[in-house]
């Protein structure tokens, strides 16, 4: 990935360029961005280097160095849906296992964290290891929010799903098994055992090689639910595994996370029968679906 030229000189990572430019919000938002990252330099005391340009879509992320010489990392989200509440969710874990916030400014989406160091991304390991961590990440992740906390509900994360499914419909494949799924998304969410607090995107990319924890999350997307659906980010990157034997990689890692192999069959069913965009063949989504439907 490249630096985008743009803003006199301010580095703008291409990736997060291209993102921007799809709404005039985001276009805004850019373009205040040099001077909001000035501001937060001067008022937290870094010393910036340049931002990171790989994986880098929805927000500028680039390391600092604190006055006492504590390296961290500067982190300014752009306005999006999943994003919202990035910084309560850090501060609610508390470094467990998250990377800690140092500082933080809720109005401007901005954070400084603890930098993780070497910071290499789990999704570097053979992937049966990196199931292994990602439960072990997951578990700790899952505590009750309290009683008064701002997360949304992962019902309504499901219901936007819906939404868009529904909206897509003159892509439907099999329009039997997008009803199924659509029945799933209202479904599943009022019959969780539980509601714990989920990282709802974590996949390997997210969890960084770390001195004070081996691992630590970075970047969640707080909602409120059921941890079955939890599991599915994971499982999905997965592609080939999950192709190759369906059943046995959820129910590998729903023992891993010593929850309900049924719940995360259903969610994973759900989601790949749900979605319209085209980041996987057809063939292989549908024909993962239909065995884990049965
Ligand atoms: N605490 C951290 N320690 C080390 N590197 C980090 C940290 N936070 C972010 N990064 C680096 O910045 C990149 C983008 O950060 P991330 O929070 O994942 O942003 P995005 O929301 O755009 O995905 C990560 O892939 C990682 O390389
Ligand atoms: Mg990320």
């Amino acid at each position: 990935m490249t630096i985008s030229g743009q803003l006199g000189g301010f580095p703008v990572p291409e990736s997060l360029a291209v993102t921007c430019s799809k709404t005039e919000e985001r276009t805004r938002w850019l373009e205040g961005l040099p001077q909001l990252v000035r501001g937060l330099a001067l008022r937290w005391e870094l010393e910036l280097g340049a931002p990171f340009t790989d994986d880098v879509t929805c927000s500028w992320v680039a390391p600092a160095t604190r006055r006492d010489g504590t390296p961290a990392i500067l982190k300014v989200g752009m306005p999006h849906f999943e994003g919202e509440h990035e910084i309560d969710a850090m501060l609610f874990w508390n470094g467990d296992p998250t990377a800690l916030v140092y500082e933080a400014d809720r109005e401007h989406g901005a954070m400084l964290l603890e930098r993780c160091v070497p910071g290499t991304m789990l999704r570097t390991l053979p992937e049966p290891e990196q199931d292994v961590v990602m439960a072990d990440v997951l578990r700790r992740l899952w505590r009750k929010p309290p009683e008064s906390h701002p997360f949304r509900p992962l019902a309504a994360m499901c219901a936007n799903w819906r939404q868009e499914t529904l909206d897509a419909r003159d892509r439907w494949v099999d329009p039997g098994m997008h009803r199924e799924a659509l029945q799933l998304f209202a479904d599943l969410p009022a019959s969780a055992p539980e509601e714990l607090l989920l990282a709802t995107d974590l996949h390997a990319g997210n969890v960084l090689r770390s001195e004070r924890l081996p691992w630590l999350v970075i970047d969640p997307k707080p909602f409120v639910g059921d941890p079955a659906y939890d599991a599915t980010q994971h499982l999905l990157n997965c592609a080939e595994r999950l192709a190759a034997d369906p059943i046995g990689l959820v129910r590998r890692f729903a023992d891993l996370l010593e929850i309900d192999e049924e719940r995360v069959r259903l969610w994973t069913f759900a989601r790949l029968a749900a979605e319209c965009d085209d980041y996987w063949p057809w063939s292989d989504r549908l024909q993962i679906a239909r065995t884990l439907a049965l």
